[in-house]
């Protein structure tokens, strides 16, 4: 990354997202599309930008629906936005990075950024023994052949493939991997449960308050548009821990500790981010959350602890923020599940994994009354496309709130892939 050093800030202006909503519930029949529709055509409006200002799109989604596998350019398609300024993405994350990047190379000056995801609307497949009838069907020449072909259909070959959340190196699900985390780093099914109870109940205050609404807009709900979403349907103010100790681990039954309530929920959502040069931000009249001081990914083994990838991303962030741990005010990190939050705390605190990431000193202790302060997945919710822009605006919002200066956030992937992002307030 040559970039945010060549004198060209990259700034972040706004951002907002949609209520997340757990897979099946409200935004079940609202395509990842009309979810990125929704936020991107509100985050003009809240920021009073003529569309014609936006040069690109950056949109990420993961579970790409195969009828519409680019959504940024679907999405773009908004009659507000300029037609053609859009490109496909993995993750919110990468979404905004490579804006940024374009941004601090001078190739653009305003971009908008984020992700949309609907895991209530993940593509089904057929089964190959269904699919081969149906082409040799699709390829006969009479109707008896036709129907030879369709009679070779077995009652087996009806059982529709849906995706796993499993890694395609290894066959291992997510879930499995946060399992096999809490063996590797002994974090306890208390310490998880503590954890998820802390996500519920920080999520709930931020959400009674007005701090986590602030960044959501309304949603109307299809088909019939009476009710409306205002706030994230998963967070459970009235979970408690007894309840959460009661659930039954899901990935390893017999030896588990891995729970509905100590996982992020599927969920259906979208968020984005309105991104720009700091003198491009300046002289069209806004002030800025604040800019993007520097960023960082990593990779491991996916055989390896899947989810561990940010412990050795965030040092490197750091380091090229000029920055430590001691300087960061907030601290947001994605919780995919309560084992890999804690296992990625206690690896900042190793010195072995400070070692791997090419350091001699570890990143240090998280001061949890830093950490997730409204929060996070496991409470919120987890539509995985839009998830990094939603920790970039929650953080710099509360930066905003609390006169912190800078603000660390961290993003564990499928892949074995970690993301770090440093930013500094401005606002
Ligand atoms: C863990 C997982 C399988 C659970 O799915 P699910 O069984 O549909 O989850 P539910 O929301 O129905 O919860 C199951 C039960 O736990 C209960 N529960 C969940 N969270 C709870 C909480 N915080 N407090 C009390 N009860 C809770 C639910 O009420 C439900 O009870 P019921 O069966 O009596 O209705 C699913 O959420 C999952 O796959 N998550 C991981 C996603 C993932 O891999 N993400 C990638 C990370 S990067």
């Amino acid at each position: 990354m040559a970039t945010f050093g060549n004198g060209r800030r990259v700034a972040i202006v706004a951002g907002v997202r949609t209520p997340f909503a757990k897979a099946g519930t409200a935004f079940k029949s609202i395509s990842a599309i009309d979810l990125g529709k929704l936020c991107v055509a509100e985050l003009l409006q809240r920021t009073n930008l003529d569309g014609k200002e936006v040069q690109a799109l950056v949109f990420g989604t993961v579970v790409p629906s195969v009828l519409a596998p680019n959504i940024a350019r679907e999405v773009s398609l908004l009659p507000l936005l300029p037609k053609g300024v859009s490109r496909a993405c993995a993750s919110a994350n990468q979404a905004i990075t490579d804006a940024a990047d374009q941004i601090a190379l001078g190739q653009l000056d305003v971009a908008i950024a984020g992700g949309s995801e609907s895991l209530s609307n993940i593509p089904i497949l057929h089964a190959q023994g269904f699919a081969d009838a149906l082409v040799l069907a699709s390829k006969a020449k009479s109707l008896p052949a036709r129907l030879r072909a369709l009679s070779r259909i077995r009652p087996k070959d009806l059982v529709p493939v849906t995706p796993a959340i499993a890694e395609p190196s290894t066959g291992e699900t997510m879930g499995e991997s946060a399992e096999k985390m809490a063996k590797l780093n002994g974090i306890a099914r208390e310490e998880q449960d503590h954890f998820a109870l802390r996500s519920h109940r920080l999520a709930a205050a931020g959400t009674a308050d007005g701090r986590l609404t602030a960044e959501i807009m309304p949603v109307y709900v299809p088909p019939k548009f009476e009710s409306v979403l205002t706030s994230d349907n998963g967070i459970r103010e009235d979970t408690s821990y007894e309840q959460l100790a009661a659930l039954r681990p899901v990935f390893d039954r017999k030896y588990g500790s891995v729970t509905a309530g100590n996982s992020s929920p599927l969920t259906d959502g979208g968020a984005c981010v309105l991104l720009m040069n700091e003198e491009k931000a300046k002289s069209l009249g806004y002030t800025p959350l604040g800019i993007i001081k520097s960023y960082a990914y990593a990779a491991l083994d996916p055989g390896e602890q899947l989810l561990q990838a940010p412990v050795l991303a965030a040092p490197v962030a750091l380091k090229r923020a000029g920055l430590t741990l001691k300087d960061i005010d907030l601290v947001e990190m994605h919780e995919a599940f309560a084992a890999q939050v804690l296992s990625n705390l206690k690896g900042f605190e190793s010195k072995r994994w400070a070692e791997r990431a090419g350091f001699s000193q570890p990143v240090g202790e998280v001061d949890r009354a830093k950490l997730n302060v409204m929060g996070g997945s496991i409470a919120i919710g987890h539509p995985f496309g839009a998830t990094g822009a939603r920790i970039t605006t929650t953080l710099l919002n509360e930066l905003g709130r609390r006169n912190g200066q800078f603000g660390l956030m961290t993003v564990c992937t499928a892949g074995g892939m970690g993301f770090a992002m440093v930013v500094e307030r401005t606002r």
